[in-house]
């Protein structure tokens, strides 16, 4: 028999969190800036790798004020690796608009959090019952698969309709305001997600305070579930990045870096410079004559793959050692830069870091 869905659910996932949830650097307190930044960090990333980024983050940008006023520059390369820079910048704007329209003071109100820029539902959903301990769901990957497997649901988790639903579902199950679990239930469900009802491989089903309301469990389709429309296969972009150093960076040599334009994929951060397709040696060498660089010759790499969430990129690296610091003659100039500078000053992407 499985038990109704009711508040009992609630109950058993809120006291298994109490007891198991990970010792997380954003589980120290309830301040809506902390809970804000991790969550915008834990979009697409995993939580050992946010780790870091977040106590480095915290350490240089404290308080909202501190990041309003930052240099965009430092925002970026606080972010460098992490991905999807617009969200690093709209946590800028975002900061700023606080400061503006809200005297510096997070908001309480749902609407007026979700109409910060860069916080859609899930995000308004976790700093409202986190932070404030509304009855306000947030609805991730996790909670999709949680909540299909639960109900033996076999709606599409892509689709717009079934993340409504699920909020809905949910929004009745939320524990009372006043007594500080509606956070603990929105972690728990989420901390549920990444440690017993795992995405990849089966389901600690043995282990699931859940289990006794889940329908797939009962029905044996754990596995089944969630359904996921396939995604559109990824656009392949052969590209052809250049390693150009005036001498060894160990020497004090430099490196030739550029700004990528202002729209588009990772715009306004720095680049190797780097051209579509992919060049032989002999068009690679005439390429880095045409830009004035007086390249002494070229090593080409092996090739690299990396992936953005629309396309791929498969790169061709050539290292050269120039003796003019050339500069291409449309786009941006190039920017010699050390290594001390390259590491203290230089939004440089992952996409270009296999290189160096
Ligand atoms: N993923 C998204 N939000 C999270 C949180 N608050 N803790 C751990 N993992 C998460």
């Amino acid at each position: 028999m499985i038990k109704a869905l009711d508040r009992g659910f609630t109950g058993a996932v809120t006291g298994w969190y109490t007891e198991n949830r990970r010792d997380l650097p954003w589980r120290k307190d309830r301040q809506p800036y902390h809970i804000w930044i991790s969550e915008i960090m834990l979009q697409q990333t995993r939580v050992e790798a946010v780790r870091e980024y977040y106590l480095r983050w915290m350490e240089a940008l404290p308080d909202i004020p501190s990041l309003a006023e930052a240099d965009e520059e430092q925002v970026l390369k606080l972010w460098q690796g992490l991905g999807y820079y617009s969200r690093a910048r709209n946590l800028q704007v975002a900061a700023r608009e606080i400061m503006e329209q809200h005297g510096g003071v997070f908001p309480t109100e749902f609407d007026k959090i979700r109409a910060l820029k860069g916080i859609g539902d899930y995000t308004a959903g976790a700093i409202a019952s986190i932070a404030f301990d509304q009855r306000m769901p947030a609805v991730d990957g996790n909670v999709l698969r949680i909540m299909s497997r639960i109900h033996a649901d076999y709606s599409d988790i892509k689709a717009a309709a079934t993340k409504k639903k699920v909020a809905a579902q949910l929004a009745e199950l939320y524990p009372e305001e006043g007594k500080g679990l509606c956070g603990d239930f929105t972690q728990g469900l989420i901390e549920l997600g990444a440690m017993v009802c795992v995405p990849n491989g089966k389901p600690q089903c043995e282990i699931c305070p859940a289990a006794e309301f889940c329908r797939a469990r009962a029905e044996g389709v754990q596995m089944e579930l969630p359904v996921k429309a396939e995604k559109k296969a990824r656009r392949i972009e052969e590209r052809t990045v250049f390693i150009l150093t005036n001498g060894s960076l160990e020497e004090g040599g430099r490196m030739a870096v550029r700004k990528r334009p202002a729209e588009g994929l990772l715009a306004n951060l720095a680049e190797l410079p780097n051209v579509l397709g992919e060049l032989t040696p002999d068009q690679a060498l005439q390429r880095a004559w045409v830009w004035g660089c007086s390249p002494a010759g070229l090593t080409r790499s092996s090739k690299f793959k990396h992936i953005f969430s629309h396309v791929e990129w498969h790169m061709t690296g050539y290292y050269s050692t120039c003796s003019d610091c050339g500069t291409p003659d449309e786009g941006e100039p190039f920017r010699w830069v050390t290594a001390e500078e390259m590491e203290a000053e230089v939004p440089l992407p992952s996409a270009f870091q296999y290189f160096l």
